[in-house]
């Protein structure tokens, strides 16, 4: 049974703060994180001169072409595809996109709880990718991706930001349930990423995030994608 403490065996405001001597021996507790959300950033070791073609090509595609609107106020938003105006080191990176969905989708399910029954999986992944050119005060709204599986961003360009803390990606909590009620503020809600050149994230796609408005001296070159489990979901 649960029981309240005593007022008087209560600190003030330090339930989980007290002693270890005087807490229950818990070593024998199972404790663990149900539902977590998987993030994944590395730094591809080529982006260097990767991004030397990229940007190139990224640049002049945007001068001969108008670019859409999606979750982007103001910029440049290229036509989704697989990268098609960006030549080998475009293709390169599409392979780059691939490999970090396979990693990412093994270490997700090895690192669940409980192993799963299924020895093995049969899937392909389809892939969507568009790059966005930030100018100065452009941004993403927030956003998830909807009917996709894992998404990403990749950084060709971060625009020399003026602000210390870079233009960052912020991430926030998909369940609100969560993000509204439990051990708030001491439970986060949110979480930045500064991005790097070279830097890819992965994330789910049902997680919400936003791109604050850029200050930069050039412009802030990111590629962004979608890998669709196929089969889906
Ligand atoms: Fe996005």
């Amino acid at each position: 049974m649960l029981r309240d403490y005593p007022t008087s065996e209560q600190p003030s405001g330090t339930a989980g703060d007290r002693p270890a001597a005087a807490r229950p021996d818990f070593s024998a507790a199972a404790f663990g994180h149900l539902f977590p959300a998987p993030l994944m950033i590395f730094v591809w070791p080529d982006g260097a001169e990767l991004n030397e073609e990229l940007g190139t090509r990224i640049l002049e595609h945007a001068e001969r072409t108008p670019g859409l609107r999606k979750s982007n106020a103001g910029g440049w938003h290229s036509e989704v595809g697989r990268l098609e105006f960006c030549g080998d080191a475009g293709q390169r990176l599409v392979r780059h996109m691939f490999e970090m969905g396979d990693e990412a989708t093994r270490r997700t399910i090895a690192e669940l709880p409980s192993p799963p029954r299924m020895s093995r999986w049969e899937f392909r992944w389809i892939l969507h990718a568009w790059v966005n050119v930030n100018g100065p005060g452009d941004f993403n709204r927030y956003h998830t991706h909807a009917g996709s599986t894992w998404s990403g961003c990749y950084y060709v360009d971060t625009g020399a930001p003026t602000d210390a803390d870079g233009t960052e990606l912020h991430f926030y909590d998909p369940c609100q349930g969560r993000a509204n009620t439990f051990l708030q503020p001491m439970v986060p809600a949110t979480h930045v990423v500064r991005p790097k050149p070279g830097m890819m994230v992965l994330f789910p796609s049902y997680m919400p995030h936003m791109v604050v408005p850029h200050q930069g001296a050039r412009p802030r070159i990111s590629i962004a994608f979608n890998l669709r489990k196929d089969p889906f979901p």
